[in-house]
């Protein structure tokens, strides 16, 4: 069976053909990224528009030589993103699915992260736990079977990447931050600061990181002249001191647990420093992680026909929207 996948929450246009027999057989992604990072940050307007002229050439890229009329169902992102982004998605998952008389499978972004490891890695079986780190989510969520997902921790404010692409632009990097950040830091002294951990010791598996970006902010503040090594030195502490609380909540979570599989997913999960610090978990707390491609870590529509390929397709061609803003995990029934 063959499960066409679109993905367009964010400021990505990405499509995908998943076979059921041989897994991935066609995918293409385009990022907006160098538009938004004029204005330093996702202008949701420009997404909408920049999907509809990307979409068609993105889905002929992505189909190479697979017909059309190989594809047996689509599945497609509904929710959680912006609005018109995952209209435009959704306006074109409908219009395919009409022409080729194929059902439709509306799918949770965040649960596209969340399983997409076990595209990847088959020998990976549920329960697991999924440290879920990207620009507008950063969750602890125990993975118990399909479908079955319980959030045990989250950031109270702003999310990992978030947090990244704001001290990117204190330090004058361009957006998103995540990436320029990890890139500087290579070159700085992670002990140079001594910036603050927070809810490191609070006694429940959430997060708070608005408290550390601030303390970057008045330390940027208190400089003068800052130069780059200066730059790289700030960008090693501020990323050591999110990921001595991101590993204290995984340990912590193992600990309550008792779970053996943990897995990285989302865009922050490409940040080789923090790939390497889990990497180390594996002997100290005798788990197995995991983490996407780095090509899967961030927005795919992989994911999202490979979810798709698992559910089953709405009963008739419905076509009222079930674009959702917000779409938590947990209430994914709804
Ligand atoms: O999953 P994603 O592509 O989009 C969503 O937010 O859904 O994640 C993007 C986020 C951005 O905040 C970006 O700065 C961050 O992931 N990111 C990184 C790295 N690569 C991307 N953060 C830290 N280190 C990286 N190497
Ligand atoms: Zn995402």
């Amino acid at each position: 069976m063959i499960t066409l996948g679109i993905e367009t929450s964010c400021d990505e246009t990405a499509i995908a053909l998943y076979d059921s027999d041989k897994g991935i057989i066609g995918e293409s992604i385009y990022s907006q990224m160098k538009m938004h990072a004029e204005y330093g940050g996702v202008v949701p307007e420009l997404a909408s528009r920049d999907h509809c002229l990307k979409i068609i050439d993105v889905l002929k890229d992505a189909m190479g030589d697979h017909s059309l009329e190989s594809i047996d169902q689509i599945a497609y992102t509904s929710g959680p993103g912006l609005l018109g982004a995952l209209l435009i998605g959704e306006s074109f998952a409908q219009g395919l699915s009409s022409a080729l008389e194929v059902p439709l499978i509306p799918i949770n972004h965040l649960e596209g992260h969340l399983m997409s490891p076990i595209m990847e890695f088959p020998e990976i079986s549920m329960p697991f736990i999924c440290l879920l780190v990207s620009g507008g989510h950063s969750m602890i969520v125990d993975v118990k079977a399909k479908g079955e997902y319980e959030i045990l921790g989250q950031s109270q404010d702003d999310a990992v990447g978030e947090a990244f692409d704001k001290v990117g632009k204190l330090l004058g990097l361009p957006y998103p931050g995540g990436p320029h950040i990890e890139k500087i830091a290579m070159k700085g002294n992670s002990s140079a600061y001594d910036f603050p951990r927070p809810m490191i010791h609070s006694g429940n598996l959430d997060m708070s990181l608005s408290g550390l970006k601030t303390a970057v902010l008045y330390t940027v503040q208190k400089i003068d002249d800052l130069d780059d090594d200066m730059k790289a030195d700030i960008a090693a502490s501020f990323q050591k001191a999110v990921t001595d609380v991101l590993i204290a909540k995984i340990k912590k979570t193992i600990d309550q647990t008792n779970r053996t599989k943990v897995i990285i997913a989302g865009g922050v999960a490409a940040n080789k420093y923090i790939r390497e610090e889990f990497r180390n978990l594996e002997s100290i707390l005798n788990v197995k992680v995991y983490y996407p491609d780095l090509k899967y870590c961030g927005d795919n529509a992989a994911m999202i026909a490979f979810v798709g390929s698992m559910m089953s397709p709405l009963k008739e061609h419905n076509i009222k929207s079930k674009v959702r803003a917000r779409w938590p995990l947990n209430e994914l029934t709804k």
